[in-house]
């Protein structure tokens, strides 16, 4: 059963997209070649449900270790979907896909609900976890957009950004901690990214947010998409078990 939405969660949402100037936030996001990030930029109110949730979650954590690319923990969008209603709030926040259609100039909307990208929590809890530079590439017809928010950071892990990797006069990379309501805004084609490794005795929790401007897939690629989510992500049970809740008794 689809968790219920949190009504004061989204009205805080929206009040604080309502006080940002989105002309520069939009030139910002064009000049940094389709990368935007704000320090803290929601309050504890929009946070603290849903560092509870990455409290309550843990249990299902799925871990993944593939050498050289990734270490960590996730937790899917099936599993969000039934048991976080204040990340669910702000994924299925109309104010906030308006800003995200703003501030990317594109007619973005969320993922269809069989992607349990959609909307995930990514756990760095054991010493090393960390993933490789990476670009989010697309499996859709359209382009896709990543939102990521902090949650949780206590440790020397950082997210690492470059804007321009192939452009050695322009390239440009942003080394950010994603405190608690930090939010990073980007075309995942364009930016090539990474997480460095976790130190002893730190954690780290973020949320990403996906966003597509087609939503269509070849079913060749949505089987090489599910395939990589199983093993790299979320696990076989997850991907392949539970991508049509509807079915479900
Ligand atoms: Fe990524």
């Amino acid at each position: 059963m689809p968790t219920a939405l949190l009504p004061p969660v989204a009205d805080e949402i929206a009040r604080t997209l309502a006080s940002l100037d989105l002309g520069t936030v939009r030139a910002t996001y064009l000049a940094q070649n389709e990368f935007v990030y704000f320090e803290r930029l929601f309050p504890d109110s929009v946070i603290a449900p849903m560092v509870e949730e990455v409290r309550q979650q843990r249990a299902a954590v799925n871990r993944n270790y593939l050498p050289g690319h990734k270490k960590g923990g996730s937790v899917s969008y099936y599993t969000l979907r039934e048991h976080a209603p204040a990340i669910l709030t702000l994924y299925r926040s109309g104010a906030f896909l308006d800003f995200v259609r703003t501030v990317t100039g594109a007619p973005a909307d969320r993922c269809p609900e069989n992607d349990p990208h959609s909307c995930a929590l990514y756990y760095y809890t054991e010493p090393g976890d960390h993933m490789g530079f990476h670009f989010d590439t697309s499996y859709y017809k359209g382009a896709r957009y990543t939102v990521l928010v902090g949650l949780v950071e206590r440790s020397s892990s950082r997210l690492v950004c470059q804007i321009h990797k192939d452009d050695p006069a322009r390239r440009r990379e942003f080394t950010i901690a994603t405190e608690p309501g930090t939010l990073v805004l980007f075309n995942g084609d364009t930016l090539w990214h990474k997480i460095t490794p976790l130190g002893e005795d730190e954690e780290r929790v973020s949320l990403t947010l996906e966003y597509v401007t087609d939503p269509g897939m070849h079913p060749a690629k949505r089987f090489i998409s599910n395939m990589k989510d199983a093993v790299l992500y979320f696990g076989f049970r997850s991907v392949f078990a539970r991508r049509h809740p509807e079915r479900t008794t």
